[in-house]
């Protein structure tokens, strides 16, 4: 039986994978169109990856899952003090991109190219960080790990889960708290289906 924990943690990585592949073709869409992309919904999707991905599931992984490995496989320590250093360099990457999104907003099309360079790097930096954790990090965790490290961790994993997660297979609309039904909507529709709500991609 594969841990509630990992489960969790590859449900939350599709979903953000899903959302760091969406972003790029939404965006050529616009340029390919002429036309400029919808910065409302631009600013919620970034603040839900602030939100969720940067505050909810980096430091579950730091603060949680990394200290237990590091203490039952020594071997992997080089590679989570990188994985730890990249999640402490999440924060200040989304605040570049959302400067950059305002640039984009107030000073026009000028800025256009350098918001899609920035989102794309920011998008290829996540998609190797979870690549690596899911093909290093994971499978170690499961061979070392013991029953009563599981038990902890699937109790903390469980809370403030990405409501994202599940939905890129069709998975139900999660029951949130108010202050997020809200924003979970907002991000929804900003999002072409079948990953959101929003009408689909011309070509997708
Ligand atoms: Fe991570
Ligand atoms: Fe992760």
């Amino acid at each position: 039986m594969i841990p509630l924990t990992l489960r969790i943690i590859r449900d939350e990585h599709a979903a953000l994978a899903a959302l760091l592949h969406t972003i790029p073709l939404v965006l050529a869409d616009h340029r390919r169109d002429g036309t400029l992309p919808d910065f409302g919904a631009l600013r919620a999707l970034l603040f839900y990856m602030d939100e969720f991905p940067e505050r909810l599931h980096h430091p579950k992984e730091t603060e949680l899952l990394f200290p237990k490995l590091r203490a039952r496989a020594p071997h992997m320590r080089d590679l989570l003090d990188q994985l730890d250093e990249e999640h402490g360099r999440g924060e200040r990457a989304i605040r570049n991109l959302e400067r950059s999104l305002t640039a984009f907003e107030m000073l026009g099309p000028s800025r256009r190219q350098q918001f899609e360079r920035e989102a794309e790097h920011y998008a290829q930096i996540y998609l190797r960080h979870m690549q690596l954790e899911e093909r290093e990090v994971l499978p170690a965790a499961e061979r070392a790990l013991t029953p009563e490290d599981w038990q902890d961790l699937d109790e903390a994993f469980a809370q403030n889960r990405d409501p994202l997660a599940g939905r890129h297979s069709g998975g139900a609309l999660p029951d949130l708290e108010a202050p997020y039904r809200a924003l979970f909507q907002r991000v929804l529709h900003a999002l072409p289906q079948p990953l959101g709500l929003g009408p689909r991609r011309p070509s997708g």
